[in-house]
């Protein structure tokens, strides 16, 4: 089974992420700019499988085969540019969002190329860009009781990157894997979390997304 770094793992949305991967069986390295506090994160989560969740920098995560980037949108290129050398020939995951709270609801934001994938696609030419896990609610993924039931939506122009990223998904607890399509998708998927996250401050509410008229 390969092994799964977070960049940027110690926040909800990594966290999350590595508690279901850990749960399917997949080690992970929670990646961190401060090892301690990875180690730390690491310790709180109590996966239910065989794989292990470890805290390490964000150096240390990037040795793992896969690399999800879960940093805000902010620090998301800086950090894999950092890394683009032990990146390169990988399959590196983006969930991150570029979005920003207005009152009560969230605003996507347009990065000069589309999405941020696209943004890390061109910070990373020689690593394989997949988009998934952008619309799942953290707290909803770190409990392994929440009874979580969603879809994971995933675009990559690499087809093989993207059904390996699908199985992976698959394999995860509560989780179904959607291949969506390429990377033209990107930035309507990426957008699309914002009225997921505006329609759960008005509701107040952790949905997520879960696609009727697929058949399993
Ligand atoms: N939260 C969700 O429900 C959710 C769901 C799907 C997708 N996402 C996306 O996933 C990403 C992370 O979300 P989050 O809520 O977990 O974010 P977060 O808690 O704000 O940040 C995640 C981690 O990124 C690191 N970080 C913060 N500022 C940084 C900087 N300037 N440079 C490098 N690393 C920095 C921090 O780790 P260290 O301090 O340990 O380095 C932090 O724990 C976002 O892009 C978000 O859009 C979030």
């Amino acid at each position: 089974m390969s092994t799964v770094g977070v960049l940027g793992g110690t926040g909800p949305a990594g966290r999350g992420v590595a508690i279901r991967l850990a749960s399917a069986g997949y080690d992970v390295i929670l990646g961190s700019r401060d090892a301690t506090r990875a180690e730390e994160t690491a310790s709180t989560l109590l996966a239910r499988g065989e794989g292990v969740i470890r805290g390490a920098t964000n150096d240390v995560a990037a040795d793992c085969e896969i690399i999800i980037v879960a940093t805000p949108f902010e620090s998301a290129v800086a950090t894999v540019k950092e890394l683009k050398s032990k990146l390169a020939g990988k399959i590196v995951i983006s969930m991150v969002n570029a979005l920003v709270r207005e009152g009560k609801e969230l605003i996507p934001l347009y990065p000069p190329r589309g999405s941020m994938a696209a943004q890390l696609a061109f910070a990373l030419p020689d690593s394989t860009i997949v988009g998934a896990f952008h619309h799942l609610p953290a707290s909803e993924m770190e409990n392994l009781d929440s009874g979580l039931d969603a879809d994971v939506v995933i675009f990559s122009d690499d087809v093989a990157a993207r059904d390996r990223v699908a199985t992976m998904v698959a394999e995860m607890p509560g989780l179904r894997a959607i291949v969506a399509g390429s990377m033209s998708l990107a930035s309507a998927i990426e957008a699309f979390t914002a009225v997921c996250i505006s329609i759960n401050i008005r509701y107040k509410a952790h949905s997520y997304v879960k696609l009727a008229g697929l058949r399993d």
